[in-house]
């Protein structure tokens, strides 16, 4: 029999606040059904009685199961050339700026890189414009504290209806077509794409980023749009040391950062430059 869990307002409480502490996610109070079904599974695969009983497991068990809870909050949707101005105006300004420096290499970051479709975008995006040769040499970090979406990234495996958002020109580039044994089609990113890009576990929340080197742009995306404002403050001065001088943040189109930081300036739609 399949049992129905309810999770009572103590629990949702003290659940979202390992979440916050965990992920800086906050979950307001109308997220109590999301976080009931999103955990439900979790509780049958471990066949336990109540959402009680999975937080005295999850306390129990912190280190291991922290990391599948988290994996079950957090909210992955994401898109082939998602918000697109963002690559037009990587096309028309930002490359083309790169190219006239003659840079040797170009450093991008993808926080919050969900299932890869945003790095695989940017990495489409660069090839287009530099063409294959290996110069610049192109270098996308990918990073996510989800290790389910991470390791689905680093699969670059995407069901036919994932890829709508994609030229067909780019298809028959980048992409190989598989069939599984329900003979629906799938899309495999090539490997000359995956080459550029490296995905890693990353907390944007963590006090030290493991990265040496600096980068020209960052791609953080509805990531923030789940933090408090200071979180945001905190991952925003974050980002600015982790810029290289005129380096681009861009975030996603319903998020914002002029009321938070004055360290950035606005030069396009929800892209900003490293003010020095
Ligand atoms: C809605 S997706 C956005 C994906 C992509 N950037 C886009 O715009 O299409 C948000 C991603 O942020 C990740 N995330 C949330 N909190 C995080 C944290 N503290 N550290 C790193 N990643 C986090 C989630 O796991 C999720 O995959």
């Amino acid at each position: 029999m399949i049992k129905n869990y309810i999770l009572e307002d103590h629990d949702f409480n003290r659940l979202r606040d390992i979440v916050y502490k965990e992920a800086g996610i906050k979950l307001s109070d109308v997220k109590k059904i999301l976080m009931q079904s999103r955990l439900m599974k979790r509780l049958r695969e471990l066949r336990l009685d109540s959402f009680a009983e999975y937080y005295d497991y999850l306390i129990e068990n912190y280190n291991e199961e922290k990391i599948n809870f988290i994996n079950l909050i957090t909210t992955n949707k994401t898109d082939f050339f998602r918000e697109n101005d963002h690559f037009e105006f990587m096309k028309n300004v930002v490359l083309p700026e790169y190219q006239r420096r003659g840079m040797k290499e170009i450093r991008i970051w993808s926080a919050g890189c969900s299932t890869g479709e945003e790095p695989y975008t940017i990495a489409m995006v660069t090839s287009e414009f530099f063409g294959t040769n290996k110069s610049p040499e192109i270098l996308i970090l990918s990073t996510d504290i989800d290790t389910q979406v991470l390791q689905k990234a680093k699969n670059g495996v995407y069901p036919e209806d994932h890829l709508a958002t994609v030229d067909p020109k780019y298809l028959k580039k980048y992409f190989a077509t598989e069939k599984n044994e329900d003979d629906e089609v799938y899309y495999r990113v090539c490997d000359s794409l995956k080459e550029s890009v490296y995905f890693r576990r990353l907390n944007l929340l963590q006090d030290e980023y493991p990265m040496q080197k600096k980068f020209d742009i960052i791609f953080c995306r509805n990531v923030i749009i789940y933090f408090d404002r200071d979180t945001q403050r905190k991952l925003f001065a974050k980002f600015y040391d982790y810029l290289k001088d005129d380096g681009y943040l861009l975030i996603g189109h319903s998020e914002n950062i002029t009321s938070i930081t004055e360290q950035f300036v606005l030069a396009g739609r929800t892209i900003y430059r490293k003010v020095v």
